[in-house]
């Protein structure tokens, strides 16, 4: 837990790791396109390799960890909202499992960090299934061991910009059944999504087969708290990464809610204050963590 001591100070525990990823053909379960240790990109700093990075992993690369502390200079609390983020959604997680679901998509699933959602959905239920998805090869190399060892889990190797072909893609259909409730976690990834590659398009078309009583769960990234000077700064660190941030107004992350109600209280609101497990102390840094979070129920 960060220094401020937030909301949920549980601390992020790491599992042991490799330095060095491995290729995941032949996994049983990793559905991706056989991606080698040798392919990945080591030249440019990767947004999962630099949250891993805020969160104290092990698992980046020189590019990316001097391109987390140029963020961390011009945002010193990007830490403390990495990890109240990592609290929001094990809070999540265990709320749509305790509201019923067995069944959870997690796309922009993240280096694997202990414990991770199947783990923590799993201590509520031990069958429920989780298709975890991410477009960064590395992700995939530790999908295998770390993320779809216990079984009723899959990993995708997928982009959210075509959330069609992660509909049709093996890992969601073998596993997830669209007759029945699923919980959709967008969790700090509809950041990473430009205006032009219309977000809320892509919302919508993940969330639309889904029935009713789904949940969406998401946290993004916000403009709303800090000097728009250093927002533009920290911008141009990840426009040299793979994926170039947007961060968005409160209004506008609401809007990825559109046929959906939000659990309320708490509603949209910053970690901290989504489900504290303990009152949240009166710090101004974790009131001013620059990220919104929620779940909706499908209507
Ligand atoms: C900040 S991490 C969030 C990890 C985890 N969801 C969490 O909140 O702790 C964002 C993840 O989204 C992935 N990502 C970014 N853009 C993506 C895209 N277009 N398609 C799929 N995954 C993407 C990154 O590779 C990274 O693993």
């Amino acid at each position: 837990m960060s220094a401020h001591g937030g909301a949920d100070t549980a601390p992020v525990s790491r599992d042991e790791k490799t330095e060095h990823a491995v290729s995941d053909e032949g996994r049983t379960g990793v559905h991706s396109a056989g991606f080698t240790a040798e392919q990945i990109d080591t030249g440019r700093p990767h947004p999962a390799r630099m949250y891993d990075y805020y969160l104290g992993g092990q698992d980046n690369y020189e590019v990316d960890r001097a391109a987390a502390e140029r963020v961390i200079e011009l945002l010193p609390d990007i830490r403390t909202a990495a990890r109240e983020n990592r609290g929001f959604l094990r809070r999540a997680t265990r709320a749509v499992v305790g509201r019923g679901i067995r069944q959870i998509i997690d796309i922009g699933t993240g280096i694997p960090t202990s414990p991770n959602t199947h783990e923590v959905a799993r201590a509520t239920d031990p069958d429920v299934r989780v298709a975890y998805v991410d477009n960064d090869p590395i992700v995939s190399t530790y999908a295998g061991a770390k993320l779809i060892n216990d079984g009723n889990a899959e990993f995708a190797l997928a982009d959210l910009r075509d959330p069609a072909s992660i509909l049709a893609h093996p890992a969601v259909t073998e596993l997830i059944d669209l007759g029945r409730p699923v919980a959709l976690m967008l969790v700090a990834i509809l950041h990473f999504i430009d205006d032009a590659d219309d977000p809320a398009g892509i919302v919508a078309a993940l969330t639309e087969p889904l029935p009713p009583g789904s949940c969406l769960v998401l946290s993004h990234g916000t403009s709303d708290f800090h000097d728009p000077g250093r927002l533009r700064a920290v911008s141009d660190v990840y426009r040299e990464a793979t994926a170039a941030l947007t961060l968005r107004p409160r209004a506008r992350v609401l809007e990825f809610f559109d046929g959906f109600d939000l659990i309320d209280p708490p509603g949209l609101v910053q970690p901290p204050f989504w489900q504290p497990e303990r009152p949240v102390p009166e710090d101004p840094v974790l009131h001013g963590l620059g990220f919104y979070c929620g779940v909706g129920v499908k209507r």
